[in-house]
């Protein structure tokens, strides 16, 4: 049993994977949090946490004696993004720490990707940062998150957000032809990876990349269609419009990004580059999904059908 901290455990994956490791019963977890607010229906200590303040975050770690931090701290600003740094500081600092998970699960950042999405950084300067520590890290990525196909009929602890599919309203804005490859992973199984990656006493890699499905756009809304028994109105978001920064837009982006209208747009635009770029199809850095058999992970289709199929 080890004592696991998770920063950021009252969102959307970090309650995920908090859930999940309760579940396992295996190990000794706290949360980390701006707040020392419990969490709803669980009885999981919430410590208050000054993100700020290096040295009281090494001495909660000691006075705990965390080996294990996971961070799910949403990286939506610079200033979170400092706070996941000072985190990484704080826990190289603490000598009873020895992994650290820092909040990727996404795609796989990189310099190149600067270029029309500026907060790449925030990812990359905290992986510069664990590479300058003795922490053993890994950066779990599956390119996108497939909860959104599924709400509000699916649980997830994620807020909800129209990317390419409106169910509601039965129509898709496609990303490019609608043709590039996209990896999937619902939040619910990005959980469970994680919990048996804090098992595996093998040396964490750099990446841990999974996926439940890997599906272009295209497929994604032929799916939809087969499952809700409708045509759906179907447009296109070419490349050459995205990249002028115009994208089609079917609601707001998740309340905690904080974003006014021209935000939301450009959100979707960075999104959408990135999958005609097929940066959101992880597949190339080598699934690990067979390490883990028992973890069937849930496919595009299983979620749209539980979501949208007739009951
Ligand atoms: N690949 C995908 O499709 C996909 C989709 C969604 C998210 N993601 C990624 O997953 C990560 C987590 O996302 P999420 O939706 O789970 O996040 P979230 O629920 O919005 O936030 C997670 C936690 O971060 C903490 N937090 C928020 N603002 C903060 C700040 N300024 N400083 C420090 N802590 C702060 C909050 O905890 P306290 O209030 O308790 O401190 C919050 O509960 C993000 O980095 C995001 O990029 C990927």
């Amino acid at each position: 049993m080890v004592t696991i901290a998770v920063a950021g455990g009252t969102g959307g994956f970090g309650k995920t994977i908090v859930q999940e490791l309760i579940k396992q019963k295996k190990h000794k977890v706290i949360v980390l949090s701006r707040k020392a607010t419990p969490i709803p229906d669980s009885d999981v200590p919430v410590l208050a946490a000054d993100y700020s303040n290096v040295e009281s975050l090494k001495k909660i770690l000691a006075e705990e004696k965390v080996e294990v931090v996971i961070s799910a701290i949403i990286m939506a600003s610079e200033q979170a993004s400092q706070c996941q740094l000072n985190l990484i500081t704080a826990a190289s600092q603490t000598p009873s720490v020895k992994r650290f998970m820092p909040s990727e699960y996404g795609v796989d950042y990189t310099e190149e990707m600067l270029t029309f999405q500026p907060a790449a950084a925030w990812w990359l300067s905290a992986n510069s940062l664990l590479r300058t520590t003795k922490l053993e890290f890994t950066r779990v990525i599956f390119g996108w998150v497939s909860d959104y196909l599924g709400t509000p009929h699916f649980p997830t602890n994620l807020s909800p957000f129209k990317f390419v599919l409106d169910f509601d309203n039965q129509r898709a804005a496609i990303p490019g032809d609608g043709t590039n490859p996209v990896t999937f992973l619902h939040s619910s199984d990005v959980g469970r990876y994680v919990a048996a990656l804090v098992d595996d006493e093998r040396k964490w890699p750099e990446i841990s990349a999974f996926a439940g499905d890997r599906v272009s756009w295209g497929e994604v809304v032929r799916v939809a269609e087969e499952v809700t028994g409708a045509k759906w109105d179907i447009t296109y978001d070419t490349v050459e419009n995205l990249e002028k920064g115009e994208a089609t837009v079917f609601g707001e982006a998740p309340a905690q990004y904080g974003l006014d209208e021209a935000g939301v747009k450009a959100l979707v635009v960075e999104f959408a580059l990135m999958s005609v770029k097929n940066i959101t199809d992880i597949s190339g850095l080598g699934l690990r999904n067979k390490e883990y058999p028992d973890i069937k992970p849930l496919s595009v289709r299983d979620v749209i059908e539980a979501a949208w199929g007739k009951k």
